[in-house]
């Protein structure tokens, strides 16, 4: 079966938006300290040019949870990989993740930041797909809503493949 690529949101309409969260990040946390943690593999492209455009005290922690494996389909299970390095007491943290796709991984790492001490806790992804969600979760800061299809680039990979697109695009099988 042939694979392509189909581009859904370039390098420069990403990257545009990408500061566009920043100015409001810096804004609506203006006078605090933010502590953003990234959810490993993917969002740590848009971490990284995220944290850029924070104009505010940025400090960072990475967390790795499990998620499709080799599939296209979640398990619905979630399970830490890596947890993080610094503790939450007394902080505003802010989940970074890539997508939000179910909604399952971010309602889970919500509960589990404030059950550690976290001041308080929202959610920014780069992408939303609502026609997917399973339960109640919304991000506070969404790059871009797109349709229900399955996205790789700038760190969303298909079977660990793809993440290094500097844009967004679809996965097609001819
Ligand atoms: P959720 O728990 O179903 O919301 O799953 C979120 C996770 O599934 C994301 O962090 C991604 O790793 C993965 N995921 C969901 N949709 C896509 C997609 O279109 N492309 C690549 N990964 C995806
Ligand atoms: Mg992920």
């Amino acid at each position: 079966m042939a694979e392509r690529i189909e581009v859904l949101l370039s390098e420069e309409e990403v990257n545009a938006r990408i500061r566009e969260m920043g100015e409001q990040i810096s804004k609506d946390y203006a006078g605090k300290n933010i502590h953003l943690i990234c959810i490993l593999k993917g969002a740590s492209f848009f971490m990284c040019e995220l944290a850029k455009r924070i104009d505010i005290p940025v400090s960072i922690d990475f967390m790795s949870v499990s998620s499709y494996g080799e599939s296209t389909e979640s398990s619905g299970e979630i399970k830490i990989k890596k947890d993080l390095e610094e503790p939450l007491e007394g902080k505003h943290v802010l989940i970074v993740e890539d997508i939000v796709d179910t909604g399952k991984t971010l309602q889970y790492l919500m509960g589990l930041m404030k059950e550690r001490g976290a001041e308080d806790v929202k959610l920014c992804a780069l992408l939303d797909k609502p026609d997917r969600r399973l339960v109640d979760v919304k991000a506070d800061y969404t790059g871009f809503q797109i349709p229900d299809e399955f996205v790789v680039g700038y760190g969303l990979d298909y079977a660990q493949r793809h993440r290094n697109l500097p844009y967004i695009g679809v996965v097609k099988f001819d």
